[in-house]
């Protein structure tokens, strides 16, 4: 995602908006997601009883960067009230049109529209770098989660029952996708030649 902005009003709220993320935001884009993990309800896919640390969060934004996937945050009032990313689905070449997706909303400012925003901002960015194809896999139990993927375009494909054990429960893992852009109706852009064959 370029400089640009996508604003969102919030009732008696400064206004927040989605911009990509900065060095300066991780100390408080982890204090969210130390929030959450501790209280046991970040997506599984992310979850790590040891922490990630602020030089983790930092390389993981540059990786991000140089392959064109976007890194986002929500802003109101000067502070990050959420994040999102997007990270490759798998590493083979002949998924390099998937990725699979994070996000978290600050623990006080959910169910204000936020996370609507900034999981559309999420999708539009994915879309415009030319991705096909995004994955989320939500935990079970998580209602708020399921809800507002399914409000962004997500439909459940697949469930992974009891694949997880965490704070003293076994948890299922739902697994949702929505499609990009031309989905799969046209092949995409580029593609290096000497990747286009029989990998992956
Ligand atoms: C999931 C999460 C990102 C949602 O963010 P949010 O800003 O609260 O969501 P929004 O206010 O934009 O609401 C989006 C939709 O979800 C619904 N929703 C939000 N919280 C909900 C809840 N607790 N239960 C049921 N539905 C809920 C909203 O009603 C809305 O649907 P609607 O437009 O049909 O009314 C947020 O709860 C969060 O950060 N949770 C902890 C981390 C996490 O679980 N991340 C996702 C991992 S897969």
């Amino acid at each position: 995602m370029s400089d640009e902005r996508v604003e969102a009003g919030v009732a008696a709220q400064p206004r927040a908006f989605v911009r990509p993320s900065r060095d300066d935001d991780v100390p408080a884009m982890l204090a969210i997601y130390r929030h959450h993990i501790a209280h046991g309800v970040g997506d599984l896919g992310d979850y790590t009883p040891d922490h990630l640390d602020a030089e983790d969060l930092k390389r993981r934004r540059k990786n991000m960067r140089a392959r064109r996937l976007p890194h986002l945050v929500a802003e109101r009032g000067g502070e990050v009230v959420g994040y999102a990313y997007a990270v490759p689905f798998r590493k083979r070449p002949a998924y390099r049109y998937a990725v699979k997706h994070s996000i978290y909303v600050r623990h006080d400012a959910l169910h204000e529209g936020v996370g609507r925003m900034l999981l559309n901002a999420l999708i539009d960015a994915c879309a415009v770098a030319d991705y096909r194809q995004m994955i989320g896999y939500i935990d079970g139990a998580n209602a708020a989660s399921l809800r507002l993927h399914e409000a962004c375009g997500f439909r459940q494909v697949g469930r992974l029952p009891s694949i997880a054990y965490k704070f003293g429960r076994w948890a299922d893992s739902v697994i949702v996708q929505r499609s990009l852009g031309l989905g799969d109706s046209a092949p995409p852009g580029q593609w290096p030649s000497s990747l286009a064959e029989g990998q992956g």
